[in-house]
């Protein structure tokens, strides 16, 4: 009986696992097609840029917040703040390890302030931050070597065909 057990432990477990690991005929060729393919879609896969999302996203949703909080119009400005805010996201999920992903930081804190100003619907806190945030893009901008892409607060309303 004592005989049996160890030949089962020592040959027929080990053979019954390795046959169970082995994959049906074709199985891996298989798999390595499916990986490639994803592979390949995912070397294709649409990454916006940084200039993209900072032309699409962030300037004007920068814009469109100032002429909501000149409204005052808090609901629709912090949709904005929040429009905006994704952009930033976006950098850093899409360009992970750039100078711009590592220089995103600095603009948190005022991006808070403004949803603190937003929620208190308090204008001249509003008016102060949004013109620090500006401040801070043009110093990422500095700090990113894109220095000659000057921000300024807006000083007239831009899109005609939307109310605020
Ligand atoms: C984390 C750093 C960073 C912050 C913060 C930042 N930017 Fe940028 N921005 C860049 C970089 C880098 C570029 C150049 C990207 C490129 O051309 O590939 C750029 C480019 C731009 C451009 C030029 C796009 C074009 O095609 O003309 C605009 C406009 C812009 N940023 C607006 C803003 C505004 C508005 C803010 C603040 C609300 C802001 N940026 C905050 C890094 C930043």
């Amino acid at each position: 009986m004592k005989r049996l057990s160890i030949i089962v432990i020592l040959f027929i477990l080990p053979a019954a696992f390795l046959a169970s690991c082995e994959q049906p005929a074709g199985g891996n060729k298989a798999l390595q097609a499916r990986v490639d393919s994803l592979q390949s879609k995912l070397d294709s896969a649409y990454v916006p840029g940084t200039g993209e999302i900072m032309n699409g996203i962030v300037q004007p949703h920068h814009y469109k917040l100032w002429l909501a909080g000149q409204q005052q119009n808090w609901k629709l400005a912090e949709y904005e703040r929040h429009q905006l805010s994704g952009g930033f996201k976006r950098i850093r999920k899409y360009h992970k390890n750039t100078p711009e992903a590592a220089a995103l930081a600095m603009i948190y804190p005022e991006m808070d302030a403004l949803e603190k100003a937003i929620k208190q619907k308090d204008a001249a806190a509003f008016k102060n931050h949004f013109a620090l945030l500006t401040n801070t893009c043009n110093t990422c901008h500095q700090a990113t070597k894109y220095e000659f892409n000057v921000i300024t607060v807006p000083s007239a309303p831009n899109f005609d065909n939307q109310r605020f």
